[in-house]
């Protein structure tokens, strides 16, 4: 087994140790800095440590790095950072999505990959795609709505979802 991997994170190529028994959370955390991504259950139950994986929501605490070489990584702080996605981040301060934060960086990852693969999603969409994210402050009426309107002022922006 190789003791480094190569991968993308947030459009970036890096290297991380890849240590057998090391989970992407972790090589994320105390590697790289990114301390977004939450780690609230540690077993693949909460979402908390949600991060975007070629595309797709995964579960950053239940995958080893040693699994992702040449995978392109996307964390919140990817997604905070790129001012196409500001519409989302307004949205969710906007319609209070949160209360102690703790579990949004993985609602939000999650929610981007929703928008990313539906444009135009409708509440069942989000309900969906937000069913593995836990809130112990019970937040979860607001999440749709501020995805639906996130997408609608994106898609109002020019085609802002494609650019
Ligand atoms: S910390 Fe990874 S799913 Fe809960
Ligand atoms: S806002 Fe506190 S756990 Fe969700």
């Amino acid at each position: 087994m190789p003791e480094t991997i190569e991968l993308n994170i947030n459009g970036i190529a890096k290297q991380l140790d890849a240590a057998p028994n090391r989970t992407l959370h972790d090589a994320l955390q105390y590697q790289m800095g990114l301390t977004g991504a939450k780690h609230m259950c540690d077993r693949g139950a909460c979402g908390s440590c949600t991060v975007i994986m070629d595309g797709r929501p995964v579960l950053s605490c239940s995958i080893l790095v040693c699994e992702c070489e040449g995978k392109a990584i996307e964390t919140i702080e990817g997604i905070a950072a790129d001012p196409k996605w500001k519409p989302l981040v307004d949205a969710y301060c906007k319609w209070d999505a949160m209360q102690c934060g703790y579990c949004t960086p993985g609602f939000l990852t999650t929610a981007k990959a929703l928008i990313d693969r539906s444009p135009n999603p409708s509440e069942q969409d989000c309900r969906e795609a937000l069913a593995g994210n836990i809130c112990m402050c019970g937040t979860y009426p607001r999440h749709a709505t501020a995805i639906l309107e996130a997408a609608r002022n994106m898609n109002s922006e020019g085609g802002g979802l494609n650019g």
